[in-house]
């Protein structure tokens, strides 16, 4: 099998186009068998094209067209004979007595099964067969069963293949739940074959081809046994795609990316009611995304420490300290898997994101301060797996006690936890300073940052202190590691003008970014870092 991957669909139709012009040109009275459906219509733009510039010629072209819905006539719009008249007869000098197309409405659908499959072997058989291929793997109408016929012959349609027809009628209802197809063995008898593959949706079907197997609940894996297949595909059909996964105290987010980006998003709430239960919720939900999708590799971000072989050895918002999380997923997904803890995860996610080749470091300011540190391209761990906890580094000796045991921790001063808290304080010292009309009892960053662009001179000072502490921080870590940029992320380095640009102010020789991944920092980072990982084998 030949295998050539374009950048886009328009690529493939091009290159498909000339490879028909070839093949006419070598063979003019050339029998092609085609199909309808998305897929092929940029090719038959682009023949139409170069026979309206005099470059190509069908007039004695003959053509078989895979199927047709049954029952229909051929003058019904929705008819596969008139998909072809519209998209491709009508702008090329092919004879219509040369062009074939299964009779939809004929009066004994059997008898018109026989009749076509004559009429192929009267013309020679076909030379080249052009095909798309359905998300479920079908080529023509051979649906995926136990069973597959071999000649034309009237088949059923699966609610998949209805689901996705649906867009050329007015509703699902509309679409015909019969259709007459050539058969596997039809489609076999070609002697050439080429194989038009594009988009997302195509990509499980195309590697279940790539993949080598041969079954029948994947119709277009038959090819393998072809002697001479090419196959034309777009990189989003082709290109291999990763899982990554960032389980949250509060949601798990799932992300399937391939190169070029995100393809698909989901997120569930997250549920922490046991081990074993937020364990089946992932295994479930992963295996519903790997049905649809052919995934290479996933990544888990996950809070907590995390130890080099994996284990975790601390964790306070999900039940899995101790468990192996990493092992289960893999055992039970049957696809590799990595597991990150998650500052280093989006860490890696913005460092990818910010195009730059220096060290790195980023500090994600919430209920505490979660950090990561990338050192020459690599997330850096430390010798137990546990380094860049920046938010446990000592500010305050002998300061404020951290649930970590020790005190004076810089999370315990510059948290945006922290902040809410001196801010409350400061409103009920003040109470009737504008700050206290916003610090109520639900008063969150947000609150804060409102009452500082109001002008309140209480919140400038809370600001103030915010500010000071942080930079006490993030010149400390500057002085140790001289990253080329330290990346702020965080809801509340979106407030750009009120808190961003006055810290950047406050840390002048450091590079300070705000971070661009949001909340899919980690679950993005996780997905890269199994794309990685897989890659170094
Ligand atoms: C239609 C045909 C089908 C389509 C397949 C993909 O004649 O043979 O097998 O090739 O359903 O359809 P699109 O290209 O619309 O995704």
């Amino acid at each position: 099998m030949k295998l050539e991957v374009f950048a886009n669909a328009a690529e493939v139709a091009s290159r498909a186009a000339d490879i028909l012009e070839g093949r006419i040109k070598t063979k003019p009275d050339i029998v092609l068998g085609l199909p309808t459906g998305s897929t092929p219509v940029g090719m038959y733009r682009e023949l139409q094209r170069r026979c309206s510039a005099g470059q190509l010629s069908f007039e004695q072209v003959r053509t078989f067209n895979l199927d047709e819905y049954y029952p229909v006539s051929p003058d019904n719009e929705c008819s596969y004979r008139y998909f072809m008249d519209t998209n491709l007869f009508c702008g090329i000098d092919i004879k219509r007595e040369n062009t074939h197309v299964p009779a939809g409405n004929a009066p004994d659908i059997y008898e018109e099964c026989l009749r076509y499959d004559a009429a192929i072997e009267q013309a020679g058989g076909i030379d080249l067969q052009v095909l798309g291929v359905g998300r479920n793997g079908h080529i023509g109408f051979n649906e995926p069963d136990s069973r597959l016929a071999s000649g034309t012959h009237l088949t059923g349609l699966t609610e998949d293949t209805v689901q996705a027809n649906a867009r050329f009628f007015s509703s699902a209802d509309e679409v015909p739940r019969q259709a007459v197809t050539m058969g596997l063995g039809g489609i076999m008898k070609a002697r050439s074959i080429l194989l038009l593959c594009t988009g997302k949706e195509k990509h499980r079907a195309l590697h279940k081809l790539l993949e080598g197997e041969i079954s029948t609940d994947w119709p277009v894996t038959m090819l393998n046994m072809h002697p001479d297949v090419t196959v034309l595909c777009d990189r989003d059909a082709y290109e291999k795609l990763y899982l990554g996964i960032d389980v949250g105290g509060m949601s798990i987010k799932y992300g399937v990316v391939n190169q070029s980006g995100m393809i698909y998003r989901f997120e569930e709430t997250t549920d922490r009611s046991s081990a074993e239960q937020l364990l089946e919720q992932m295994t479930n939900t992963c295996r519903r995304i790997t049905k649809q999708y052919t995934i290479a590799a996933v990544g888990i971000s996950m809070p907590g420490r995390i130890a080099l072989d994996g284990t975790v050895n601390r964790q306070s918002n999900l039940p899995f300290k101790g468990v192996d999380v990493r092992g289960y997923i893999e055992r039970e997904v049957g696809v590799p898997t990595t597991l990150e803890n998650d500052a280093n995860a989006a860490a890696w996610g913005e460092y990818m994101a910010s195009g730059e080749k220096g060290d790195m470091l980023m500090l994600t300011l919430g209920t505490g301060i979660g950090s990561g540190i990338v050192i020459n391209g690599r997330i850096y761990r430390g010798s137990h797996g546990h380094a860049g906890e920046f938010g446990h580094m000592i500010t305050h000796s002998g300061g404020r006690e951290c649930g970590c045991g020790q005190r004076g921790c810089f999370e315990k001063y510059a948290s945006v936890a922290v902040l809410i808290d001196s801010a409350q304080q400061a409103a009920a010292e003040n109470p009737d300073s504008i700050l206290a009309g916003y610090m109520g009892d639900k008063a969150n960053g947000r609150s804060f940052f409102e009452a500082v662009a109001q002008g309140c001179p209480v919140a400038e000072k809370v600001l103030d202190t915010y500010i000071t502490e942080l930079k006490t921080g993030i010149e400390s870590i500057k002085s140790i590691f001289d990253p080329k940029l330290v990346v702020i992320g965080g809801g509340i380095s979106e407030q750009k003008d009120i808190f961003f640009a006055r810290l950047s102010e406050a840390c002048r020789g450091v590079d300070l970014r705000q971070a661009v991944l949001g909340n899919d920092a980690g679950m993005i980072g996780a997905a890269d870092l199994a794309m990685r990982r897989c890659s170094d084998g």
